[in-house]
């Protein structure tokens, strides 16, 4: 097989630590869900690492290994958990709580989720309004608590014995915030640390704590985090890949799989509402309106930058997008999303479609955050730095250079996932132009 000489990737060698701050309905399923796959109790499907092939070389060299095959990943069993939350219940009491799993499967992982207690979490009521809890460092500045955090991630790797670590927020969503001063350079950064500053929201200071340890950082909630020029300054210095945010699961996963064909097709639309009902924790945080609107912003976004009405005004440029989410316990986990969308065709006559998404949020997320953590391990061995926008296909915002707009279409981030696999093995890259078939 061709190697890329270019790129040097590090065995994985040893065992990989997963710091999960946010010990919730998302993190306790992907979890119970590995061990579960360990064990042979289920089959991690929605998971790229672990059943996707990828297409090297032409049609005809019918060469297609499974990604974990073709580039070095770390294996389930090297995976150790740790985390933090601002509850005390260990993994398998929140995994419990959070009724996503039946009590069945869970029993039978008991033992490992039971030995997984959060750490003492960095939290601000001023960030996450709807939920309070007393697992919850007290004392001092903010850097204190980032110096904490780094004390907690240095005392994981020596417990657990791990060569390497990757950390992935499962927290809750904290409410909205634009980049302010303080995250301006890490000079400003560190100062605000130490100055308190309002601005640094608790998402930012586990961030900064991984960066400094040298462990790289994937976002999954919306909130402002490592897409701050201090923070990306941080792990351009330190050489670590930083990707977010938001994943994506349900209703986007849904809106970029649909928008595109229908692009594709110069099909017009006048309108495509969203609604949602959940009744999970996250759903409670989400009832908080800056928290929503930490949500709003990433959901929203989707559709202009798949539909660009600025180029197709006569197909787009009224579209008009509403997301709303309502929070209703009696569905816990087990959301339901509607969608009607109002299309017009051929000389401007309307149609309509409607969906009605009754998903399984975390079931939706959990093999994303499998993905993530092996990716982001594989990219920090391959030296990659910074923003990893080949992960893109895994986010409802993808983080990208300042500038740059966003790719949002599912199966564009999927090429240039699987495009850039390829280059890190010095494999052809794959342009579908085909023409050499037909010579
Ligand atoms: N499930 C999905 O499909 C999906 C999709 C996209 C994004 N997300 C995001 O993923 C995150 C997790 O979702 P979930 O359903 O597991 O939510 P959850 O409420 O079940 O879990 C979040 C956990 O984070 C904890 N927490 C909050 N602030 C913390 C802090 N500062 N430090 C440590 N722990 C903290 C909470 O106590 C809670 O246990 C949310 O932000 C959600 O918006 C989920």
């Amino acid at each position: 097989m061709p190697v890329n000489d270019n790129v040097q990737i590090a065995p994985a060698e040893g065992k990989l630590g997963v710091l999960i701050p946010g010990i919730g309905a998302v993190s306790t399923t992907f979890m119970a869900g590995v061990e579960a796959v360990k064990r042979g109790l289920g089959v991690p499907v929605g998971s790229l690492t672990q059943l996707s092939t990828i297409r090297l070389g032409k049609r005809t060299d019918a060469r297609t290994p499974m990604i974990k095959d073709f580039v070095p990943l770390a294996g389930l069993n090297d995976l150790v958990f740790g985390g933090w939350d601002i509850y005390e219940d260990n993994a398998f009491e929140a995994a419990r709580n959070a009724k996503v799993l039946e009590s069945s499967l869970l029993d039978q992982v008991k033992e490992p989720l039971s030995a997984i207690r959060p750490m003492k979490a960095v939290f601000d009521p001023e960030y996450i309004r709807r939920i309070n809890g007393p697992n919850v460092k007290q004392a001092g500045t903010k850097m204190d608590k980032a110096q904490m955090l780094l004390e907690d991630i240095e005392q994981f790797r020596k417990t657990n014995d791990v060569s390497r670590m990757v950390m992935i927020w499962c927290g809750s969503t904290e409410v909205y915030h634009k980049t302010a001063p303080v995250h301006h350079t890490l000079k400003d950064f560190e100062c605000g640390l130490m100055k308190n500053d309002p601005e640094i929201a608790p998402s930012q200071i586990y961030a900064y704590a991984a960066l400094k340890s040298g462990v790289p950082y994937a976002n999954g909630a919306p909130n402002l985090t490592t897409d701050t020029p201090a923070l990306l300054e941080l792990a351009r210095e330190r050489n670590i890949p930083v990707c977010g945010k938001d994943y994506k699961t349900g209703q986007t996963f849904m809106k970029t799989l649909i928008a595109p064909g229908l692009k594709a097709r110069m099909l017009g639309m006048s309108g495509w509402f969203s609604t949602n009902i959940l009744g999970n924790r996250d759903g409670e945080v989400l009832e908080d309106p800056g928290s929503f609107k930490t949500k709003e912003e990433t959901k929203l976004s989707v559709l202009d930058q798949i539909l660009q009405p600025k180029l197709y005004p006569d197909l787009y440029k009224d579209l008009y997008h509403a997301v709303r989410i309502n929070y209703y316990p009696p569905r816990g986990d087990a959301k339901e999303g509607w969608d009607n969308i109002d299309i017009f065709g051929w000389l401007g006559y309307p149609m309509q479609i409607k969906i009605d998404f009754l998903c399984r949020d975390s079931i939706l997320a959990a093999p994303l955050v499998l993905d993530l953590v092996l990716f982001m391990d594989l990219a920090q061995r391959a030296g990659m730095r910074g923003i990893q926008e080949w992960l893109s296909f895994y986010f409802k915002a993808p983080m990208t250079a300042p500038g740059l707009y966003p790719e949002h279409d599912i199966f564009i981030q999927l090429m240039k996932l699987k495009n850039t696999l390829r280059w890190m093995r010095g494999e052809d890259l794959i342009t579908h132009l085909g023409l050499e078939y037909y010579d």
